[in-house]
């Protein structure tokens, strides 16, 4: 895990935050072990901007990849995920395991289920 939380970090150099200043690098390992990593995006519309964990996630489906097995987030202050992203993580990803760390490197790991507990999914649908 120390290296997926590494790329995490790595991704907030590519964070593109002017209006925030808050970088946030994400980075997905995916189940052939691949490490995508992503950074938030921010546009003059706010709205429109793209959080880290979705930019690593989306990007790894492009890239052809539908299974994975953790995702590490890293903030300045270790700032968790929004509600938008876990219910992105929850129906890309499924229950994994989640880490969190600041820019000092202190880690938390927490998990899809207990982020997003009752989630709304895709089995409400059939
Ligand atoms: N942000 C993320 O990238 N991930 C989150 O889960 C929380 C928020 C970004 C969006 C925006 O660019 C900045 O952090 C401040 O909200």
């Amino acid at each position: 895990m120390d290296k997926l939380i590494a790329a995490a970090q790595a991704m907030r150099s590519r964070s593109h935050a002017p209006y925030s200043n808050y970088k946030v690098g994400a980075a997905i390992l995916t189940d052939d072990g691949d490490i995508i990593g992503g950074c938030n995006i921010e546009s003059s519309s706010y709205g429109l901007t793209c959080c880290a964990e979705r930019v690593a996630i989306y990007r790894a489906v492009a890239e052809g990849h539908s299974s994975f097995q953790a995702l590490a987030v890293v903030t300045e202050n270790g700032g968790s995920l929004c509600g938008a992203c876990r219910q992105v993580v929850w129906d890309l990803c499924g229950d994994i395991p989640i880490f969190i760390a600041d820019q000092n490197n202190n880690i938390e790991e927490t998990s899809t289920r207990q982020l997003l507990p009752e989630a709304f999914d895709q089995t409400k649908l059939k």
